[in-house]
């Protein structure tokens, strides 16, 4: 095999998508090892089906645990499969346990390590997503940064510069492909009642604003006075963990914020292309609202996509109420017409080019 691709999460298989694409029209001999890190229907074969990828070669089937137990589980049935299919290559995508379990895995073997997504900083340490995403950028033979920014933080840390390659995010290759798909087939805005422009979307997942009860109820708090006060409608499709803590916590959901399943892709991307703006954690949903010309406002303290606040599409507002209230008026009044800073739709024919897996067709760095 020349390729083994490791994911496991929702948004791995979103973004992994256009490459698993491109080594189909490229005929490029590849694999897919599906960690199980998410295994919900909602979270998972959803996807598959919708985005028509074939059935991962490896379920490991892993599922939840805490950190390390989760992650070692991952090792060892990782390395397992790279010792049977010996690949040129392993991808992985992005900041998850199943990208720090596949860099750690590969590395250890003799097989390259390639990391989508690579060189985005929080600088924020107490984030699992960031000591993963610096222990996969560390072990990496090819770095495949979405921007300049990034590609700039990775030649801070030291990286050789030979192993960097900017390639633009391959959101915006999966985004191009099905936001049309979207506005034809999803029926999402009927079945919820819902009108473009006269509601809000809201994602809420990430452990640091879940698993708080004082944050996830500020958070939900601010988005509804929010509501209240602008009277659009608020729909929040709730990640399995969310749901997990709100039942867990008891937390009072306000009446302004109306709860519903997670989404599929389309249904999802229609959302957010209609919505008036997006509050979210999600690290997927600021890019996708930036590119889809929505205004972003993320209840965090920091972001690793200051792209998206630099071309005006995001506002980085914490959860305490007054701020997000704050916030939404100024993303409201802000003109809408920024560059997407996430390159041009061709990210995974770029990344098998890096590779020497050449692409269909010869596609220029993404900066020029
Ligand atoms: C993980 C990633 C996070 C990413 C998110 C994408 C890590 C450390 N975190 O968070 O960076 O933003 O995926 O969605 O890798 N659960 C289910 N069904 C599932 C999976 C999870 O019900 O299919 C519930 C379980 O209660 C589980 C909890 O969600 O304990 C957390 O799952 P986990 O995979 O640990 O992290 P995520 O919150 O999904
Ligand atoms: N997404 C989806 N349905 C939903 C919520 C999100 O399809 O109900 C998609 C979204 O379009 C994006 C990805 O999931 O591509 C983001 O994943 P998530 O927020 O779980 O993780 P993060 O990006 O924060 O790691």
């Amino acid at each position: 095999t020349a390729i083994t691709i490791v994911l496991g999460t929702r948004p791995e298989i979103i973004k992994l998508a256009p490459v698993i694409d491109a080594c189909e029209q490229s005929d490029v001999g590849y694999s897919v090892i599906h960690t199980g890190q998410h295994y919900s229907d909602e979270l998972d074969t959803v996807f598959f089906d919708q985005l028509e990828l074939p059935t991962p070669d490896h379920n490991l089937a892993i599922g939840s645990g805490s950190h390390s137990s989760q992650t070692g589980a991952m090792i060892g049935a990782i390395e397992e499969v790279l010792l049977d299919e010996s690949p040129d290559v392993v991808l992985v995508q992005g900041d998850t346990n199943s990208v720090l379990a596949g860099s750690v895995a590969a590395s250890k073997l003799d097989c390259e390590v390639g990391h989508v997504e690579a060189g985005l900083r929080s600088f924020d340490r107490s984030m699992p997503e960031e000591i993963n995403r610096v222990f996969a950028d560390h072990a990496a033979d090819h770095l495949f940064a979405p921007t300049e920014q990034a590609a700039q933080y990775l030649r801070e840390e030291g990286i050789p510069v030979e192993r960097i390659t900017v390639t633009g995010n391959t959101i915006v290759d999966a985004v191009t492909c099905y936001r049309d798909l979207a506005a034809e087939k999803s029926r999402v805005l009927d079945s919820h009642d819902l009108s473009p422009d006269e509601f809000c979307l809201l994602t809420a997942h990430r452990a640091e604003n879940v698993d708080d009860p004082e944050r996830f109820s500020s958070l939900l708090r601010g988005v509804a006075e929010f509501a209240a006060r602008s009277g659009f409608d608020v729909i929040y499709p709730v990640h399995p963990r969310a749901r997990d803590r709100i039942d867990a916590f008891d937390i009072d959901v306000p009446d302004e914020v109306r709860l519903t399943e997670a989404q599929d892709f389309l249904d999802f991307l229609r959302l957010e292309s209609t919505a008036r703006l997006v509050f979210t954690d999600s690290g997927g949903v600021q890019e996708e609202a930036c590119i889809l010309g929505t205004p972003c406002v993320t209840l965090r303290d920091n972001t690793e996509r200051p792209e998206t606040v630099a071309v005006g599409a995001n506002r980085i507002v914490g959860v305490e109420p007054a701020e997000i209230v704050a916030g939404a008026r100024e993303a409201l009044d802000t003109p809408t017409d920024w560059e997407n800073p996430f390159g041009d739709g061709r990210s995974a024919e770029r990344i098998l080019d890096a590779v020497g897996l050449g692409p269909v067709v010869s596609v220029e760095g993404v900066t020029g």
